[in-house]
């Protein structure tokens, strides 16, 4: 029998994605990241900004711009129902914030323009042949002096099309995690380790997390040279 089938699920569960998230410091460290970066932005920006979450989650994304004095609106997007009940519930009291369950490359969008753009841990979410669109889309929705804060979690370098490179680049990807989790508590309870595991296991069989690296993260990035690429 698969043993990856007795591996506890976060797909569709909010809470124990969120269970995943905490006890993982790099997952953490990136969400604080992004709120800093988003909140940085939004300090620059006029108020009555539009702020979009591409693929928010249970809204963990957003907990650092909701309360911005110049997010007008603050619009997270995500396909799955669960989740989103979650960052429902969360943000009821927000009267700023708005949810829309749908594809982050298609869903029609209340507002055609965002001053800021949020994609946290979003891009390896999506399928390897849709990646492009989704950095397309951002930049169709993005005002003129608009802003996009990204928060990735990205492989170290492989070769693409060789499936034992990309499977390389994972193992090494989760062992790194599995040490930060277990420094932060040497205690981790066999569920939350199997929860971590899970998510590896989607990394190596390309099901549900498409991880990527940052070469093909800039690769994709759409309006720029290569050479602008490579400087920023
Ligand atoms: C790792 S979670 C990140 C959630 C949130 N941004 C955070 O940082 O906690 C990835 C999210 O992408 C969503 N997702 C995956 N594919 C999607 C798609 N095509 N359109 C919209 N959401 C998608 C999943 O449902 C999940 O909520």
């Amino acid at each position: 029998m698969d043993a990856s089938a007795e591996l506890p699920d976060y797909r569709d569960d909010p809470h124990a994605y969120e269970v995943e998230e905490q006890s993982r410091p790099d997952e953490m460290a990136m969400i604080d990241g992004v709120a800093a970066a988003a909140t940085a932005v939004l300090d620059r920006l006029p108020a009555e900004a539009a702020v979009l979450d591409l693929c928010c989650g249970t809204g963990l994304s957003l907990m650092g711009v909701v309360g911005h004095p110049h997010a007008r609106i603050a619009l997270g997007v995500d396909n799955c129902r669960s989740y989103l009940d979650h960052a429902r519930n969360r943000y009821s009291g927000r009267s700023n914030v708005s949810l829309l369950e749908g594809d982050a490359i298609d869903a029609v969008l209340p507002e055609t323009c965002f001053d800021l753009v949020i994609l946290c841990s979003a891009y390896h979410h999506i399928e390897d042949d849709r990646k492009p669109s989704l950095l397309q889309r951002v930049y169709d929705v993005l005002s003129p002096n608009g802003r996009v804060v990204v928060g990735e979690n990205l492989l170290p370098p492989y070769q693409p099309g060789v499936p034992d490179s990309y499977s390389a680049a994972v193992r090494l990807f989760y062992e790194q995690v599995l040490v930060t989790a277990l420094e932060h508590d040497p205690h981790l309870p066999a569920g939350v380790h199997g929860l971590i595991q899970r998510v590896a296991q989607y990394g190596y069989d390309g099901d549900y997390e498409y991880k990527t690296s940052v070469d093909i993260f800039l690769r994709h990035l759409p309006g720029q040279s290569a050479r602008d690429r490579a400087r920023s």
